[in-house]
Order: C-alpha cells, then structure tokens, then sequence
C-alpha cells in the first residue's frame, strides 16, 4: 500500500506588542547593545503582558495557520502544542488552545523537545496523516520564557523572547510535503539548559527558591558547540534520507537562536547567506516557536513558492535535535501568513 504524504498546507504567527530592545535592557543589567549584537545578532525581543500566555498567543497563531489553509477550525483532527513553558505542568496548553479556536472534534497534546519541539511536532502530526488516520492536524510552536528567566542574569536574560507559530498539516501530493525528517535526543546533557524547580523531583517550596531554580538555567558556551555540531549533522542525515543534499536546498530555515549558530552552521553546510532564514534579530530565541514563526515570515517575503525545497533544523534542552527536510507544495497561501 501506498503512503499517504503529508506537509504544511498554512502558517501563522503571533508576538505580543511590547517590544524589549537591547538599550532598554542595557539599562537594568550589566550590559550593552554592542554585546549583545556582536555575539547574538539579537536587537529586541517580544515580552508577554501579564494576561498573556502560551494559550493566548498559540490560539492566536493558529487562527492565522487555519486561515491561510482555508480550513475551518472544526475539521482539526489533532492538536499537537510543542512548548516547554506551558500555560500549567498539566493540562495540556492543546487543550487550553483547542478550546480557545474552537476545534470540537480535535485530540489535543503537549510535546516537550523544548527548542526542537517544531521539527519533532511536525514529524509527529504527518505521521498521524501518512497512517491514514488523521487528515488535518495542526502544530504549534510556542514558548514565553521570559517569565522564566532570571531578568538580572545578563548570561541568559539577553537571549530570549516570547512568541507562537503554527502550522496546518494535510495530505500533499507524490514527492511533495515533509520528504524525511532526523530526530535525535542525547540526555547526557540535560544539565546543559535546564528548569531545575516546580516539576515533581523538585517542587517549589520556600528554601528551594532561595537557590533560584525557578529560573532557566544554561551553560552557553557547552551548548555553542554542540549546536553547531549537531544543526550540521541532522541536516545532513535528514536529506540523505530523501535523497538530496545541500546543494539541493533553497531555503534553510534554522532555530532562531544565535545568528553566529546560525551562519557557523550555514557555512559548514556550503548555504550562502541568500538561501539562510534569519529573524533573530526582531525576536531573539522565542524557542519552538522560532522556526514556525521564520517560516512565516518567509512565507509573506515571498521566499517559498511550490517545489522549494526547505530545511528545518532545532536544537535545545534535552539535549534534543530535529531536522526536516519539505518540497513545498502550496501554490499560494489564501491570506498573508504574517500579522
Ligand atoms: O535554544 C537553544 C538554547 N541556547 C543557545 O543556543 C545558546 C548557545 N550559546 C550562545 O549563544 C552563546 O554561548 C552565548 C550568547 C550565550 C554567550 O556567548 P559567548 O561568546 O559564548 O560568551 P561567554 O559565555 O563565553 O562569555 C564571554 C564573556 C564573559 O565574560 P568574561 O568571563 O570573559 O570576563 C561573560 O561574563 O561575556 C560576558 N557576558 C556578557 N557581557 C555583556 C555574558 N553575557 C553578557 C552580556 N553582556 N549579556
């Protein structure tokens, strides 16, 4: 029997309003805009308000996904919400998302790989469709870690930002849509990026705050280096798989998380800088929602059009990692895919 396959059929995004620029943050820790954008590439970054979640934003990306699809909210077979900064440990922020839009007749799950949840979440929801099972299923990417990190630690406060990203998944045609995908994860280095209170090993309590284990915790450097590593190696393993190489990509759509990652990656791989994604600079690490959000915005430049071949790549706590490698095969979205 044949396989049904499956790919991205729409995609939206959503930021919250409040924009948190370089200067504005130089100005309650010890750094500066010249740090910050010679060793990141990240300018401003999007800050929740105090009302606004994972939920909030995710319903509000995929409202725009469905729309660019032209499909209706209560077709969604499936709901999967890549996040490591849910709206609470349980229930799922799916099903805080599923209710928000309206999919009645949606399953609805959380996927934790952290900053790799896109590329995982993608692979996950075309297999539910390439099974026969499911025919619309929709992926959101969304993380707001700025309300877990520790805003007077310049080693991380600087890094991240808030954000949602979607996408819709259907049934594509021979040769089109997500051609093969590399999912990896090494728990070795679980230390590298971690949240170490308010799971069950470590509940919070009074004494274990003092140690500030509330908040995001990374060991940069350790994790430069594997990053850039491992972007290389899944990216490769995954058009091995469909049988294309580098020189086939046109569009190279990375984690949004460094730019020097991101063009230490592009260039081991041989991708000049026309055939590289980047937004980091608008939105620094917004975690899984970077690549959803990248495509996004891709999208409405005008950068993907029917046959492009594109590659995914994430990397993040875990250690996770996930590449995808996607013949686009969409005409035309219905509606601009970005706010
Ligand atoms: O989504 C996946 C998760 N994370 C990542 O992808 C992050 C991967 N890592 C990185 O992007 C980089 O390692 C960082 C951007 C986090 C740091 O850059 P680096 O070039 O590796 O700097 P470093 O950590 O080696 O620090 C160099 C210096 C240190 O000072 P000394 O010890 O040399 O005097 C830091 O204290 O820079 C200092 N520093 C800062 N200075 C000004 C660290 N953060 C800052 C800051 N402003 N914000």
């Amino acid at each position: 029997m044949q396989t049904q396959n499956a790919g991205i059929i729409g995609a939206g995004m959503a930021v919250p309003d409040r924009i948190l620029t370089n200067a504005a943050l130089a100005a309650t820790v010890d750094t500066s805009d010249d740090w910050i954008v010679s060793r990141t590439g990240i300018r401003e970054r999007r800050i929740c308000s105090p009302e606004e979640s994972c939920s909030t934003l995710g319903a509000v990306a995929a409202r725009r996904a469905l729309e660019s699809a032209c499909v209706a909210a209560q077709e969604v077979d499936l709901i999967i919400c890549a996040t490591a900064t849910g709206d609470h440990l349980w229930p799922s922020t799916a099903c805080l998302i599923q209710q928000k839009i309206g999919a009645t007749r949606a399953a609805a799950f959380d996927l934790g790989a952290a900053c790799s949840g896109f590329a995982y979440g993608l692979e996950t929801g075309c297999g539910f469709i390439r099974s026969g099972g499911m025919k619309r299923v929709l992926v959101v990417g969304v993380d707001t870690l700025s309300k877990q990190v520790d805003w007077t630690d310049r080693s991380t406060c600087v890094l991240f930002g808030d954000g949602a990203g979607a996408a819709v998944l259907g049934p594509c045609g021979d040769g089109e849509g997500v051609l093969a995908s590399c999912l990896g994860a090494d728990g070795n280095g679980f230390d590298l990026i971690k949240l170490e209170l308010g799971g069950t090993k470590n509940p919070i309590t009074a004494e274990s705050l003092a140690d500030k284990g509330q908040y995001l915790m990374m060991r940069g450097a350790e994790v430069y280096r594997f990053a850039v590593r491992i972007m290389v190696e899944a990216c490769e393993t995954a058009l091995c798989r469909a049988g294309l190489t580098f020189s086939d990509v046109d569009l190279f759509i990375p984690h949004q998380a460094n730019l020097r990652i991101i063009e230490a990656a592009s260039q081991r791989m041989g991708l000049p800088e026309e055939k590289v994604f980047t937004n980091v600079a608008k939105y620094g690490n917004t975690s899984a929602a970077s690549i959803p959000m990248a495509l996004t915005e891709a999208i409405a430049a005008g950068r993907v059009q029917r046959g492009s071949v594109l590659v995914f790549v994430g990397f993040g706590a875990g250690l996770t990692w996930g590449a995808n490698v996607i013949r686009w095969s969409q005409d035309e979205l219905s509606s601009p895919a970005a706010p």
